[in-house]
Parts: structure tokens; C-alpha cells; sequence
């Protein structure tokens, strides 16, 4: 394997992989010598390179991690993807839809993995908490939200929407089984520096199941926290508690179903325990790249594949477009037919017809 870009996730990356019996890293490729430097130190038998090329072209390198920043994913996976190897990329898998959906249908034609980084769905917690909705032990699942937020780290390609609420929004869209249908959102540039960093974020899902996200590079309280409210039972996932990472409240509300007038109309409150359910204490990103590994391996296709990765884009772009009317509600787009669809112009000025995904001068 190889492994682009080492900042402060890529080096996770090398180590989980390194540990991994199923993988062999060949080569790192960073564009910054001194993150070469780090690497070189803390696993000195990886070959190390700033080129990308020199990287793709290491012998034995069959599939390639992408842990560099945002804007550069689509660009980098289109030119490991062309250079046959399979992909996993970091969230998100790229900044427009057009643009994953091209990576997805690209990685299709040529049977290659393409896997997007959206760790928390191979966080033992988050599945816990899929677990119990399945179940049906959450009863009608009322609304979510999510809340993370800490003082930066200040990304200089995308602002804090784009930077955090990918997580949450593969969350919700894992929790509930689809994408939602529409979206509200807010944000503020508080610390001047050209981007939003804090965002309010409302999302419609079907069957009326309403989610919130709050997100924030400004805020000196630190939370990473996803509830999710059911008519029996609420789940609170704090990924820095201690010891009780997930707490399950047994206690709910919910209109006694035989009421037939407004006169009867009686809540059925639901009172119980507060249990927090030992969670399995694997690492989520060895999860995730193992699963990528096996995905490679078996020909199987990941649970985050391209297209998972493209519906979150597709909730960001309509976030954008709402944060730009100063959170008026926007429909989601709904899937575009591919005979309906234009012709998609590449970055560097060249056509792509995608119904056909072949790149044309
Ligand atoms: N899944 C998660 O939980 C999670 C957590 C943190 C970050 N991320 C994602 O990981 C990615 C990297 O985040 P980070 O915090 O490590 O950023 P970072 O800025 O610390 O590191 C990015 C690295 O990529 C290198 N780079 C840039 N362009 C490159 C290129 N063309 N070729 C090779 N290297 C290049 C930079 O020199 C830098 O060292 C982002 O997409 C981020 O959203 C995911």
C-alpha cells in the first residue's frame, strides 16, 4: 500500500496499517519534507517520497490511502484510480457531487475499491447505536443531533461545516437508513479569517425524523457528542467519556395510540434505567482500514463506498447553498438521471463524458 499525505491523520493511518498483518506499506508520499522527516523517524524501513508518481510507481503498491486535505482528494484519487490501484480517501471524498459521482463510476468500470474515510461507522459506539434502532428498542426515532465543537484546529481549504459535520451527517444517514430530504443551515465567520467557523445545521430525514448538528472551530468547550431521541428510549454517544461512552437512557414519550379525540389525548410516559452497555474497545480507523483491506481482498464493496461518500457531499452542497441564503430550507437534489446530466468539465479544462467515463481531449 501507499499512503498520500501525513499530517496530523495520515501518520494514524501509517501506524494503524503498519500494525496490520494484512498490509504492507511500500511507500509515503507527502509534499512536505519535514512530515518525510517524522515518518522516516518513526518507521524507517518505508520508503519515502515527495512525489506522487514515484509513489504510484513503487513496485507492489495495489491500493493507495488518501489522508491529504479536501480539495485535493478528487484529484488525487482520479489519478491513483486511472493508475489502476484501489482507494481509500479521506473524507470528504471530494467537494462537489459531479465529482464523486466520477471517481465512483470510474472506480465501477475498472473494478477497482473505492472507500471513503468516514470512520465513526466503524466506531463500536455508533454501531451499538445502530444495534439498538434495529432492535426496535428505540421505539419511533423522534429527532438527533450532534454537537462538535473545540477551539480549531483551523483548516485553510475548507471551513468548520465542511471540516466536522461529514461525521455526523454519515452518522445520521447510517442511524436512519437514507439521506435527508431537506436541509437548513446557518454559520458565522467569528474568528475573520474568510471561512464559517460555527455552523447550525438542520436536516429533514423521511418519515418526519427531524436531526441538528452544531459545529465550531470557536468554541473553548469541547464536545463530541451524538443523541439520538425514540419514543422509548434515548442513546447518548460522548466519545470522551472515560469509561460510559455510550448511555441509554430506558425512558420515553409517546401519545397512547387508542386516543380517538383531543379530549382523550394522553402521553404515555416511559420511565426506567440509565445503562451504559460495554462497547467493544477496537480502535474505529484500524476497523476501517482493515475493512478496506478485506474489500481489496475480497472484491467485496465497502459500507462507506463512493456512492455512501457522495450522499454526504450532496447534503454539504445543499448546506452551502442554504448557509449562502442565510438558512433557507433547500431540497436535497434527488438523483440525477445520467442521460439528464451535462457534461462534466474536469479541473484542468478537459470534458468528461460520464455516461461513457471516458476522458476525452
Ligand atoms: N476520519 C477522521 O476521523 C478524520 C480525522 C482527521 C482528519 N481527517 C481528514 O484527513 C485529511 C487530512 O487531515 P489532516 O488533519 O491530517 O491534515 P494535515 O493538514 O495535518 O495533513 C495533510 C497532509 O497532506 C499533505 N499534502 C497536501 N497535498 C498533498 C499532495 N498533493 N500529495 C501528498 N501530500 C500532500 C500536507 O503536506 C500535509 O502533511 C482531511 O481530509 C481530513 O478531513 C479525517
Amino acid at each position: 500500500m501507499a499512503v498520500l499525505g501525513c499530517g496530523y491523520w495520515g501518520i494514524n493511518h501509517v501506524r494503524v496499517l503498519s500494525e496490520l498483518p494484512q498490509a504492507r506499506i511500500q511507500v509515503v508520499c507527502d509534499t512536505r519534507p519535514e512530515r518525510l522527516d517524522e515518518v522516516g523517524r518513526r518507521f524507517p524501513t518505508i520508503r519515502l517520497t515527495t512525489q506522487l508518481e514515484e509513489a504510484l510507481n513503487t513496485p507492489d503498491v495495489d491500493a493507495v490511502v488518501i489522508s491529504t486535505p479536501a480539495t485535493t482528494h478528487y484529484a488525487l484519487a482520479l489519478r491513483c484510480l486511472n493508475a489502476g490501484k484501489h482507494v481509500l480517501v479521506e473524507k470528504p471524498i471530494s467537494k462537489t457531487v459531479l465529482e464523486a459521482e466520477d471517481l465512483t463510476r470510474r472506480a465501477e468500470a475498472r473494478g477497482l475499491v473505492l472507500m471513503v474515510g468516514h470512520t465513526f461507522l466503524y466506531n463500536p459506539a455508533v454501531r451499538t447505536i445502530k444495534d439498538y434502532i434495529q432492535r426496535g428498542e428505540v421505539g419511533r426515532v423522534y429527532f438527533v443531533y450532534a454537537r462538535r465543537t473545540n477551539m480549531g484546529p483551523i483548516r485553510h481549504d475548507v471551513n468548520a461545516l465542511w471540516d466536522l459535520a461529514p461525521h455526523d451527517i454519515s452518522i445520521f444517514n447510517y442511524l436512519l437508513g437514507g439521506k435527508p430530504e431537506w436541509v437548513s443551515a446557518v454559520g458565522a465567520k467569528v474568528l475573520r479569517n474568510g471561512r464559517e467557523d460555527v455552523g447550525f445545521i438542520s436536516l429533514g430525514y423521511p418519515s418526519n425524523v427531524v436531526g441538528h448538528i452544531q459545529v465550531s472551530w470557536a468554541d473553548a468547550y469541547k464536545v463530541r457528542e451524538v443523541v439520538v431521541v425514540g419514543s422509548d428510549r434515548r442513546i447518548v454517544f460522548n466519545d470522551f467519556h472515560p469509561v460510559e461512552r455510550v448511555r441509554v437512557f430506558e425512558k420515553g414519550v409517546a401519545p397512547v395510540e387508542e386516543a380517538t379525540s383531543f379530549d382523550e389525548y394522553q402521553l404515555r410516559i416511559r420511565d426506567g434505567d440509565i445503562v451504559s452497555p460495554a462497547i467493544e474497545t477496537s480502535e474505529p480507523l484500524k476497523n476501517q482500514c482493515l475493512h478496506f483491506v478485506e474489500c481489496v481482498r475480497d472484491g467485496k464493496r465497502p459500507l462507506t463506498d463512493g456512492w455512501a461518500g457522495r450522499d454526504v457531499v450532496q447534503v454539504m452542497e445543499a448546506i452551502d447553498r442554504s448557509v449562502e441564503r442565510r438558512g433557507a430550507p433547500l431540497e436535497v437534489a434527488h438523483e440525477i438521471q445520467p442521460a439528464q446530466e451535462k457534461p462534466y468539465v474536469a479541473p484542468r479544462g478537459k470534458v468528461i463524458d460520464k455516461r461513457i467515463n471516458t476522458v476525452m481531449p
